[in-house]
């Protein structure tokens, strides 16, 4: 195989160095794509601070709502905390909506997709819906139907997530609220993101309650 050529940082133990010997992936080699996965290794080990980045932005999102869009994501996960919730539901009312800037037409979505290897299957599929449930609180207002929540109406996580909705979502864009900082949530980020992603003990449904 081709040595990758050696470039970027001095120090060995700085992490990988390097690059790939291919300029199509069908000519990769065992060695490329070993240097590649100790790449994504070290890539991964940021994440937590790259999603604490992404809700700093939320900051400069739309605005309309008496509080910014990061300010929502606070102080829902500031009221999951107060609750008694576990670090699960915490960090899901804390990023539920990160997805509004690149994905406004499926944000639900969006953020699942970025916990659902970290997280209770439950817990994925809330943050997963909750879009939908939250229309229930103005989709009439639009001309639209806010009912168009019953359609999960007998799946067994339904009424989790309009728990999710009522308690922490719809609620949560008060302005006098005592709204947790970014920085208190660093170590449940940590947490959750420091599990072994898609782990049968980490994604297996749990306790399917909001709060003890
Ligand atoms: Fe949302
Ligand atoms: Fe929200």
């Amino acid at each position: 195989m081709t040595e990758p050529l050696l470039q970027g940082r001095a120090h060995p133990d700085d992490g990988p160095t390097g690059v790939v010997s291919f300029t199509a992936m069908e000519h990769g080699t065992a060695d490329d794509y070993a240097l590649l996965d100790r790449f994504e290794r070290v890539h991964a080990t940021g994440l937590v601070d790259r999603l604490l980045d992404a809700l700093g932005r939320l900051s400069g999102s739309f605005g309309g709502y008496q509080i910014t869009r990061l300010e929502h994501s606070l102080q829902s996960a500031t009221r999951a905390r107060l609750a008694g919730a576990d670090v699960d539901w915490v960090v899901a009312a804390l990023l539920h909506d990160i997805g509004d800037d690149l994905a406004p037409d499926n944000h639900s979505e969006y953020a699942a997709a970025i916990l659902q290897p970290y997280v209770r299957a439950e817990v994925d599929w809330v943050v997963r819906h909750h879009g939908i449930f939250q229309t229930y609180y103005y989709a009439h207002h639009l001309g639209g139907d806010r009912h168009a929540r019953d359609r999960f109406a007998d799946h067994r996580w339904a009424g989790l997530c309009e728990q999710f909705c009522a308690e922490w979502d719809q609620n949560s864009f008060d302005p006098d609220f005592p709204t947790h900082d970014l920085a208190s949530f660093t170590d449940d980020l940590n947490e959750v993101f420091g599990r072994e992603a898609w782990s049968d003990e980490v994604i297996a449904v749990g306790n399917e309650r909001l709060t003890p």
